[in-house]
């Protein structure tokens, strides 16, 4: 068992409200926390929103309020978006908090008396989205940001510089060195030849050019570089601060994985590092970077008019919980790849996986140990751990541990659903209701609970992807709600167990296209 597990997402621009790919990331995330909270007691999940920069000083501008007053609006958005979506994260940090603010001036300070800060006359490109310098060389040939579509600024200035150049090397060996520290390791090359060309990076903006930002220490004329200011947010939230670093900081640091968009992997692999370098400071163990999430197949954008919020994808469809989009994120794409939402394959899938697959196992097998046997687990019912279900059963978690540790959390979720699949054809072969019929009451039996324990695994398993519908699971099993994987272990299921048939319950309600069509012609 691990000590202790601190996982950080990205922190979110707070410009506008958060939309599915926003929450694609939260709810990995999540995901990810759950299942390592099954695994150790110290699980340590950080989210948050990334509140300064000139895009939100613009935004702000437009609508006639302060920064600030555009900060509080959207973040209460992002927490309620959490909250619907059951995101358990332990702290959600903003960047406009004083302890935040106060601690990143005195990172600056101390890049700056490690001599790795400098001050520069430069000009450069400057794209407001990526809030960062961009190298002509990476514009497109209309001379356009690549990510944004939208010609950079021209911007000359005398800022501050952090010698991102001193650390070339040395995060180039880390990166060769460290085959999990990158994930998908596809993403490896990509960053070495970024690395390849780095240069120096302004690490300050004139007051006049950004004004919502952190102040320079000592020098009123310059903000923070947004990006210093956001990176920080994963040390500083946990009580990082040069003189005395709290014990959590202590316990929780260096971080297990920092899960982030592929956009923003430069800045988390290269800048991260130098600075966390320049710092003395261990360096994280993982970086993943989750591919992006499209609509019916198109980028999600403002003028497409096709930003879609979590909320309205469980309002269309009636959903009080959470548990079916989060399962359809989750298994939405293979590790790194890019996915797609479409309301049709939704439905679809959650209603092939969660309604026919898992919720229909459960149900029948509860109804026949009704009809057949009051409900009622008897001794003689338990079946041995090595029924071929069994071994499975053993194995599967075992995958699924497997492929969390690899950030797989899509095949994760197929090997859960695959089992399942495995354990309805059982059903289908030992047909236990024409056991019943031939009076073979004792192997009818032990085919139920051999099905009654497999779905106990099945709950444990889905447990970090569908909270609601792996307690339920267990709680018409009449197993006290615990996830943890030592409860793993085949014949957790006692005698005396009793069902009754009121309390038989379908988990997951299919989920019905016509009402949905209705709703949304409405
Ligand atoms: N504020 C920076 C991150 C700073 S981390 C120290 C930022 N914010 S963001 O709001 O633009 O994006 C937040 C996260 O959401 C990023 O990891 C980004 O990749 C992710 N996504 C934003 N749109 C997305 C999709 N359409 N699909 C999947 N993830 C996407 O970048």
């Amino acid at each position: 068992m691990q000590d202790k597990y601190y996982l950080t997402t990205a922190i979110d621009y707070v410009n506008g409200v958060p939309h599915i790919g926003h929450a694609y990331e939260k709810i990995l995330a999540d995901i990810i926390i759950r299942h390592k909270r099954q695994l150790t007691d110290n699980a340590y999940m950080l989210t948050g929103t990334d509140e300064h920069g000139i895009k939100i000083q613009k935004t702000a501008a437009k609508r006639g309020i302060t920064p600030k007053q555009l900060c509080d609006e959207n973040f209460s958005q992002f927490e309620k978006a959490w909250k619907t979506l059951e995101i358990s994260y332990d702290k959600i940090i903003r960047t406009t908090d004083e302890q935040h603010k106060k601690v990143v001036k005195q990172i600056f300070k101390k890049l700056l008396l490690n001599g790795d800060i400098y001050k520069h006359s430069y000009t450069g490109l400057y794209c407001s989205g990526c809030e960062s310098f961009l190298n002509p060389k990476d514009l497109t040939p209309d001379g356009l940001c690549p990510d944004h579509q939208k010609k950079p600024e021209e911007v000359t200035e005398e800022n501050y510089f952090f010698r991102l150049t001193k650390y070339k090397d040395k995060i180039a060996d880390y990166i060769k060195s460290h085959p999990d520290f990158i994930v998908p390791s596809i993403r490896v090359n990509e960053i070495l030849n970024q690395l390849e060309n780095i240069e120096d990076i302004s690490v300050s903006r004139t007051r006049e050019s950004v004004e919502w930002g952190i102040e320079v220490p000592d020098d009123p004329s310059q903000t923070i570089y947004v990006w210093i200011d956001a990176l920080s947010n994963y040390i500083t939230a946990i009580g990082y601060d040069t003189e005395n670093p709290s014990d959590k900081f202590k316990t929780l640091w260096p971080c297990d994985v920092h899960v982030i968009g592929k956009d923003i992997i430069k800045f988390h692999s290269i800048y991260w590092i130098a600075i966390l370098m320049s710092l003395g400071l261990e360096l994280p163990k993982t970086i993943f970077a989750h591919g992006w999430i499209t609509i019916d197949r198109s980028k999600m954008s403002k003028s497409l008019g096709n930003v879609i919020a979590p909320k309205d994808i469980l309002d269309e469809f009636h959903l009080e919980k959470p548990d079916a989009f989060r399962y359809y994120m989750a298994s939405a794409a293979l590790i790194g790849k890019d996915g797609n939402y479409s309301d049709e394959s939704f439905k679809e899938k959650v209603n092939a996986d969660l309604a026919n697959n898992i919720g229909n196992l459960l149900n029948r097998t509860l109804n026949m140990l009704v009809k057949y046997f009051n409900g009622e687990i008897k001794p003689e019912f338990i079946t041995t751990p090595d029924s071929n279900i069994a071994v499975l059963a053993n194995n599967t978690s075992k995958t699924v541990i497997d492929c969390f540790n690899k950030f797989e959390i899509g095949e994760a979720a197929n090997a859960v659903v695959s089992f399942a699949d495995t354990v309805n054809k059982y059903v289908t072969d030992t047909a236990p209701w024409s056991l019943a019929k031939e009076n073979k009451m004792l192997e009818c039996a032990k085919v139920l609970y051999t099905v009654l324990e497999a779905m106990r695994y099945i709950a444990v398993m889905l447990y970090p992807f569908c909270p609601n519908i792996a307690g339920d699971i267990l709680s018409q099993l009449n197993i006290k709600p615990d996830f943890k994987y030592n409860t793993l272990k085949w014949g957790g299921i006692s005698q005396g167990m009793l069902i009754k048939k009121e309390n038989i319950k379908p988990v997951f309600v299919r989920l019905d296209s016509e009402l949905a069509l209705d709703k949304k012609k409405g």
